[in-house]
């Protein structure tokens, strides 16, 4: 009896360790059956141990997007469906990943301050953006290469945009172009711009993108090449398809651009990216030059007729720098932990940016988002809107648009409990008052 009882004691410690580990608590479904396994009898306990074998077996994967009960559902179902090295590109930072597991974890040491009787019954999301009015204050951060996750790429974003609402941003290295992602969205588009190290193709690729009807050029300035992507390498390593099928080119002795990708040359690499068509992207040897500086800024800034903004802005000296410069809003980013490893989490540089732009632009965030009370959180620090980026692409790799929409359709619903729970009746009314701040 003694022993049988040891032995339940044993495996109870062993069952609160699986709990704490960042496996099981990233999962939802394990970790609610792993609350109840603790509070149940030997019996039951007995058959749930032979649930968690089978559900482990099946690799804890959700089949279809209604299965999925949060966001980060849809990453192992990603990771099943779309093959190790694309995976391995979607989910890489650099170095040790430190930054990527940053942002996640600056959401958790900030709580919110819950207001009671106040009259939820209706509860508005909108946000108007540059006087466009969005259902939702969830934007689609722009991800390269969407077609490596699923053929759907960004067109199905784009549609699951449209379904939901969205504010969208195509990636300058997208597999569509910005005309095809406005059909497809059925309303404007933001350009991200990678400048290139040639002018002239800088410059035609904003011209195209003005031309189309994308009412904003994002200018993206924190990813120079060759950040020392990990994941990504372990992960090409693995994958023994021939890349060359797809990346024209042969997998030994290729060289490897800025992100890791495998290409004969680089002008190789951007001559198959849609928005380069038509280019001269011979002399293109980079997307983000190290050369680039606030004085190409002033000179882009002449350049760009529609709304001008800057992404991958941390700290208050930049921010204050671009809002001297002209630019028409900002995005705080640190590329989702892809550019530099330990840097601050996204949420913990807002504070200091927003100082410095004293409400004259609007300032988005992102990196890190996965929950609606992350969502929350931003705002009520002053956000205007909030971005997503593997969140999105788990879903377009799991199930192209119909995943991208489930993505989208579940923010929208934590983000509007928690919005009622807290006692806030539209975006506009979600303030620092309804935060308890512990930022380091
Ligand atoms: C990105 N991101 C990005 N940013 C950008 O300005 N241009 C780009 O082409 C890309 N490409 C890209 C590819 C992939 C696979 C990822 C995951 C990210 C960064 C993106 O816009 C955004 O800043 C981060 O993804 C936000 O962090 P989360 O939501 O992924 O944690
Ligand atoms: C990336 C680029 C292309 O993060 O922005 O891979």
């Amino acid at each position: 009896m003694n022993q049988m009882l040891e032995r339940s004691k044993t495996r109870r410690r062993f069952l609160k360790m699986l709990g704490a580990s960042p496996l099981i608590a990233g999962s939802s479904m394990l970790g609610s059956g792993l609350a109840t396994l603790l509070n149940a009898a030997p019996l039951e306990e007995k058959h749930f141990l032979g649930w968690l074998e089978s559900f482990q077996q099946s690799d804890d994967v959700v089949s279809s997007p209604d299965q999925a009960l949060d966001v980060m559902d849809f990453e192992p179902a990603a990771r099943k469906a779309i093959p190790p090295a694309h995976f391995g590109y979607l989910a890489t930072g650099v170095d040790d990943d430190a930054t990527v597991r940053a942002n996640r974890e600056g959401y958790s040491h900030i709580q919110i301050r819950s207001r009671r009787l106040v009259d939820v019954s209706n509860i508005y999301m909108s946000r108007t953006i540059f006087g466009t009015k969005w259902s939702t204050p969830i934007v689609l951060s722009p991800v390269s290469a969407q077609k490596a996750f699923h053929p759907d790429g960004e067109l199905g974003v784009a549609r699951a945009a449209k379904t939901k609402g969205h504010l969208m941003m195509l990636s300058t290295v997208a597999t569509a172009s910005i005309e095809d992602a406005i059909a497809a969205r059925g309303g404007p588009v933001w350009q991200q711009l990678y400048p290139t190290n040639v002018w002239e193709v800088c410059r035609a690729i904003v011209k195209r993108a003005e031309k189309a009807g994308s009412p904003a050029i994002v200018l993206t300035v924190d990813l120079h090449d060759g950040s020392n992507r990990e994941t990504l390498f372990r992960s090409q390593a693995v994958d023994t398809r021939d890349c060359s099928l797809c990346h024209g080119n042969r997998k030994s002795g290729a060289a490897r651009g800025r992100a890791g990708v495998v290409s004969d040359t680089f002008a190789g690499y951007v001559a198959r990216k849609p928005m380069f068509n038509g280019l001269d992207v011979s002399k293109v040897t980079q997307l983000y030059p190290l050369a680039v500086d606030w004085d190409f800024v002033k000179r882009l800034r002449d350049t760009v007729t529609v709304k001008f903004l800057i992404k991958g802005i941390v700290t208050r000296e930049d921010a204050q720098l671009a809002v001297e410069h002209g630019v028409d809003g900002l995005i705080v980013s640190n590329h989702g932990g892809r550019a530099e490893d330990t840097l601050r989490p996204t949420i913990e540089s807002l504070p200091e940016v927003l100082d410095a732009v004293a409400g004259k632009v609007p300032v988005i965030v992102d990196g890190g988002v996965r929950r609606g009370t992350d969502i929350f959180k931003a705002l009520a620090l002053g956000a205007t809107a909030v971005g997503i980026g593997r969140p999105h692409s788990w879903g377009l790799g799991a199930f192209g648009q119909a995943g991208v929409e489930a993505v989208l359709e579940i923010l929208q619903r934590e983000l509007r409990t928690i919005m009622r729970q807290a006692g806030t009746t539209s975006v506009d009314k979600i303030t620092r008052d309804y935060l308890s701040l512990h930022l380091s």
